[in-house]
Formats: structure tokens, C-alpha cells, sequence
């Protein structure tokens, strides 16, 4: 009998942001071990070119795949909307065939579509994944008669890693970001973007209880949870021992002071080269 390889969950993102991600799936699913990889180093992705996103999204891959993960989740919008479609249909057929890399646009995208009334959605995001469209393409294929109305909020990643959520200019920019969307009456908005979750509350008040506020974490946990189970052939090459390794491009010192911040723990984290 051929013994299987078994392995972690990677977890990528450009930066810090997606620890809120694995921080809302190690709380759904504690038992399975998780790398995350953060490519600090050429952190912000949401100003890059598609080309560039995908080339460095791709060497993350590599480098997850090569320490045995054997799921990897692009916790990244930017990531997802750039990269992940051309990875799944082009890179793993080639060279990693039984693999799965998974993004995170579709959970937040069927939580909003569930929850929308008069079918008017707003996306929040980078302006890589507005320009992307995938938001809009996602929701539409699961209702083409939903209105999308996404807003590129450039601001508020370099903010938020600055430690400046609780400055009264944020309250401002997510005022004039927030504005366009009320006028448009949505009823229901996706925060497309990993840093966003940690200005939910001030989101919630800007949009008053009208809005509901869908923050990506919580969904993509609960839609991982249904897959493991849907696809007893990848979970059962995943290892349970709920260890936690952590990788960045760049020098550890700020990701270890930020990056608590966004994992509500202190991490100890090494530093890679990817290229
Ligand atoms: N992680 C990115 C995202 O979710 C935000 C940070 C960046 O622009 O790299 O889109």
C-alpha cells in the first residue's frame, strides 16, 4: 500500500492580515496543525499588478507545498482575486496534482448573497481586488440579479498597520469610503480585505443596524469545516497535533509585535526567503 503524505494547513497572506483569518479558523478547527506564511517583505499586494500577485502568490505556494501542506488557503483578497484561479487551473495540474489551494472571496460572497433582502451588495476591498472584479463575478454567479457596488479603500490597510485604527482621521476616511455605499442603499457589505475585521465595530456604526457587515473570518472557517468533511481525501492527509508555525519575508521583530495584534497571541516567527 502506497503510504500517503501528511502534512499542515498553509495559510498565506501578502502581510499580517491573514492571521485574523487563521485566527477565526484555528477557533472553528483547533485540532489541525497550520503554517502561515506572511510575505511582509513586499506587503501591500493591493496596488500590484495582477502579474505580479500571481508570481509571488505562486512562490508562496511553492514554499508551503515544499514544508508538506497539504490544503493551502490564499488568506489574501488580492491573492484570491489575482492568482488563485490561474493556480488552481494552470500550476497544480502541473506540478502539485493532488493538492488544493483554496481562496477566500466565496464564503464572504455566499454569506453576503444569503443575507441580502433587496439584493443591493457592497464590497470594501483593495483596489487590486476591485479592479479584479472576482467579487462581483462570485456574488453574480450565485444571483444575477444582485447589484454589486464595490468601493477601493486604499487607505485603510497602510492606517490600520500603522496601529492608527482608533485616530480620528479613520473615522473620517471610513466615512467618505462608507458614503457612496449608503447612498446606493445597499443592504449588506462585504469586508473583501483581511485587515478590515479589525475596523468592523467602527464599520457597524458608520452603516447603522440597517447594513449587515460580513466579515470574511468567520465564514471561510465555517466553509473550511464543511469541506474537510465533503473531502475526506484531503483531511485525512492533514496532521492534528494543533501546532503553529509562522514564516515572513521580512525581519520577525514587527511581525511579532503587529502580528500578535492580529492573532490575539503572542507568536514566535522565522524568517524565509521565498525567491
Ligand atoms: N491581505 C490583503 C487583502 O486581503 C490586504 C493587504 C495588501 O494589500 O497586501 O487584500
Amino acid at each position: 500500500m502506497i503510504k500517503k503524505e501528511l502534512g499542515p494547513i498553509g495559510i498565506f497572506d501578502s502581510g499580517f492580515g491573514g492571521l485574523s483569518i487563521l485566527k477565526a479558523i484555528t477557533k472553528e478547527l483547533p485540532n489541525y496543525d497550520y503554517i502561515y506564511l506572511g510575505d511582509n517583505a513586499r506587503t501591500p499586494y493591493g496596488n500590484r499588478s495582477p502579474e505580479i500577485i500571481y508570481e509571488f502568490t505562486r512562490q508562496a505556494v511553492d514554499f508551503l507545498f515544499k514544508n508538506n501542506c497539504q490544503l493551502i488557503i490564499l488568506a489574501c483578497n488580492t491573492a484570491s482575486s489575482d492568482a488563485l484561479r490561474k493556480i488552481q487551473q494552470e500550476y497544480l495540474p502541473q506540478y502539485y496534482p493532488s493538492k488544493k489551494v483554496l481562496g477566500v472571496l466565496i464564503p464572504g460572497a455566499e454569506a453576503a448573497v444569503a443575507k441580502t433582502k433587496n439584493k443591493k451588495i457592497g464590497v470594501m476591498a483593495t483596489e487590486g481586488t476591485v479592479t479584479s472584479g472576482s467579487f462581483v463575478r462570485e456574488i453574480k454567479k450565485l444571483d444575477s440579479t444582485i447589484k454589486v457596488f464595490q468601493q477601493s479603500c486604499p487607505l485603510l490597510v497602510p492606517l490600520i498597520e500603522a496601529g492608527e485604527k482608533n485616530n480620528p482621521a479613520t473615522k473620517i476616511i471610513l466615512e467618505q469610503y462608507i458614503k457612496p455605499l449608503k447612498q446606493k442603499k445597499i443592504d449588506t457589505v462585504i469586508l473583501g480585505c483581511t485587515h478590515y475585521g479589525l475596523v468592523e465595530e467602527q464599520i457597524k456604526k458608520i452603516f447603522g443596524d440597517k447594513v449587515k457587515v460580513i466579515s470574511e473570518g468567520k465564514e471561510v472557517a465555517k466553509k473550511l469545516k464543511i469541506y474537510l468533511v465533503k473531502h475526506p481525501e484531503i483531511e485525512t492527509t492533514l496532521t492534528k497535533k494543533s501546532k503553529l508555525s509562522f514564516y515572513s519575508t521580512d525581519t520577525t521583530a514587527k511581525f511579532q509585535t503587529l502580528g500578535s495584534k492580529f492573532f490575539g497571541q503572542k507568536i514566535r516567527v522565522e524568517k524565509v526567503n521565498l525567491n
